[in-house]
């Protein structure tokens, strides 16, 4: 007979938050883990490495080795192709572009819909897609931020940092349709993509709030200044891979919690190769470092500069990288090579400090 090692499971504790058995029921009597739902999200399968080197990945990419795939290109052909090859990631974090917030220059870019609900229509589309690559255990991590309707047509300011962000007339700069998008209205695209994504079968498991100590100032009078975005957690199933340890609280009595879900963090400084909304590597930490199973697969479905690829490749997982532009993928597998450069440095003063003469 087993011996039971931890307290009754409780709700808050969930049999997804801890990679032991929760409790006796979920062993057999030999203590080998029962085949359950429950239990294959402790430890879950991953893809086969064959796979992740597949020639039609790899022949379509801008950058592959054995850890790492860049694949430029429309994410949802993109998506598409994953999906034939059969591969499955195990979490996906990414920030799609925000609704008029950036003119990257690209045919067929994402943001600049006329209408909102056609920004939300393509990203729903997107995430049904990121549904058939993510296994059944993943985790789905969704960074946006909201926009407020204008109408004022073209943008006057002689504001260097404002000019910068203003490309000419933005969809929120037109007249609008006067209901969503009329003068002064918060578009609410974050709380519309969550509700329709939860409507479309998705598992929403938290709103997490990135909370900004150090937010561009609203050039406005007459409301709060926004300091904050969202970080859904998104799941395919209730059985799904969660490990609290590395990310969560550490109590005086020594147990774990797992992390709130106000995170605040500094936006980026910008270092993201030349990308104006590069991801802050601490929004993607959580992330990776709770949902990513040993030998898992993280995608950026739209990559930019390629912080999460690369915080996947720095924390041993494996990971693939989306994104329009070949600039973009070039710079981030650039970043890539240099992270490669340093471990292959690494290894080798460890292997200089092993073989020290005389040590035997
Ligand atoms: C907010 S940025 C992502 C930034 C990224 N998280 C980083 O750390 O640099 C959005 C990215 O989506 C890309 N993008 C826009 N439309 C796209 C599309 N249709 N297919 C693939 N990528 C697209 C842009 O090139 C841009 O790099």
């Amino acid at each position: 007979m087993v011996q039971q090692q931890r307290s009754p499971v409780t709700e808050a504790d969930g049999p997804h938050l801890a990679l032991v058995p929760t409790s006796v029921s979920s062993v057999t009597e030999r203590g080998r883990l029962k085949d359950t739902p429950a239990n294959r999200a402790l430890r879950p399968e991953t893809t086969p490495q064959p796979l992740f080197e597949d020639s039609r990945l790899v022949d379509e990419s801008v950058y592959a080795d054995e850890h790492c795939v860049l694949l430029q290109g429309d994410v949802k052909e993109r998506l598409r192709l994953l999906i034939d090859i059969g591969l499955r990631v195990d979490c996906i974090v990414t920030s799609p572009p925000y609704y008029g917030q950036r003119d990257y220059g690209l045919k067929g870019q994402l943001g600049l819909e006329d209408h909102p609900s056609a920004f939300i229509d393509n990203l729903v589309e997107v995430f049904g897609l990121c549904r058939e690559v993510l296994r059944e255990t993943g985790s789905l991590w969704i960074n946006i931020g909201d926009t407020y309707w204008s109408g004022k047509g073209a943008h006057k300011s002689q504001e260097v940092k404002q000019g910068a962000r203003r490309f000419g007339i933005r969809p929120q700069d037109r007249p609008g349709d006067g209901l969503w998008a009329r003068p002064k209205q918060l578009l609410l695209i974050p709380h519309r993509l969550a509700i329709t994504l939860q409507d479309s079968g998705w598992l929403i498991r938290n709103d997490n709030v990135w909370v900004k100590p150090n937010p561009v100032p609203d050039q406005v009078r007459d409301r709060c200044s926004v300091s904050h975005e969202y970080v859904f957690h998104l799941t395919n199933s209730r059985y799904y891979y969660f490990n609290r340890l590395p990310v969560g609280r550490e109590m005086p009595s020594g147990s774990v919690l797992p992390p709130l879900d106000t995170w605040e963090v500094e936006t980026s400084n910008g270092s993201g190769g030349g990308h104006k909304a590069s991801f802050s590597e601490e929004l993607v930490r959580i992330p990776i470092l709770a949902s990513t199973p040993p030998g898992g697969i993280v995608l950026d479905p739209f990559n930019g500069s390629g912080t999460s690829t690369i915080f996947a490749r720095a924390h041993g997982f494996r990971s693939i990288g989306i994104d329009l532009s070949r600039e973009y993928c070039e710079h981030a597998a650039e970043a890539l090579g240099h992270l490669d450069a340093a471990f292959a440095t690494e290894s080798v003063e460890d292997h200089d400090e092993l073989s020290e003469p005389g040590d035997d």
